[in-house]
């Protein structure tokens, strides 16, 4: 089946399989490996990206119930050739160790500050409690949270 979708606010189309993940769509048919792939189960969080605006798990998200919806994926964030100011924030307080996690992380963190401009550290505890970071640096993820948050 083909599938039509606004990525990054770019229409673009793909044909694909219809159990398909958008995961999959992005990263093999649409040239989009921002988004990891690493559990394709929704325990990681390292596919997270918006789905009209809702921070959804790729993995877990059929391509083809995308269809028609506008998605926002790690590389759509920055803008001009400068990295959003999450992205910024991770990369200054030294948040990046292998860097597997930290797209997932980075959307979440967009995500909670949209709703939340100044989260308290149980509000950034909550709202990443579903991002996964194998390498452990949790402390310095809540301080590239903080500083994007400017608190
Ligand atoms: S790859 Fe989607 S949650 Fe882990
Ligand atoms: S930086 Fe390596 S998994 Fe998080």
């Amino acid at each position: 089946m083909r599938v039509a979708l606004v990525v990054n606010g770019e229409p673009l189309e793909a044909e694909i399989w219809e159990g398909e993940s958008l995961l999959y769509t992005l990263r093999e048919h649409l040239g989009l490996p921002g988004s990891k792939n690493a559990c394709e189960q929704g325990e990681c969080g390292s596919c997270s990206v918006l789905l009209d605006g809702q921070l959804v798990c790729a993995c877990l998200v059929l391509a083809a119930q995308a269809d028609g919806h506008e998605i926002l994926t790690v590389e759509g964030l920055g803008s001009d050739g400068e990295l959003h100011p999450v992205q910024e924030a991770f990369a200054a307080t030294g948040a990046v160790q292998c860097g597997f996690c930290t797209p997932g992380l980075v959307m979440a963190t967009v995500d909670l500050l949209a709703r939340v401009p100044e989260p308290s550290d149980d509000e950034i505890r909550e709202a990443l409690s579903g991002n996964l970071c194998r390498c452990t640096g949790y402390a310095k993820i809540f301080d590239a949270v903080r500083l994007a948050a400017g608190t």
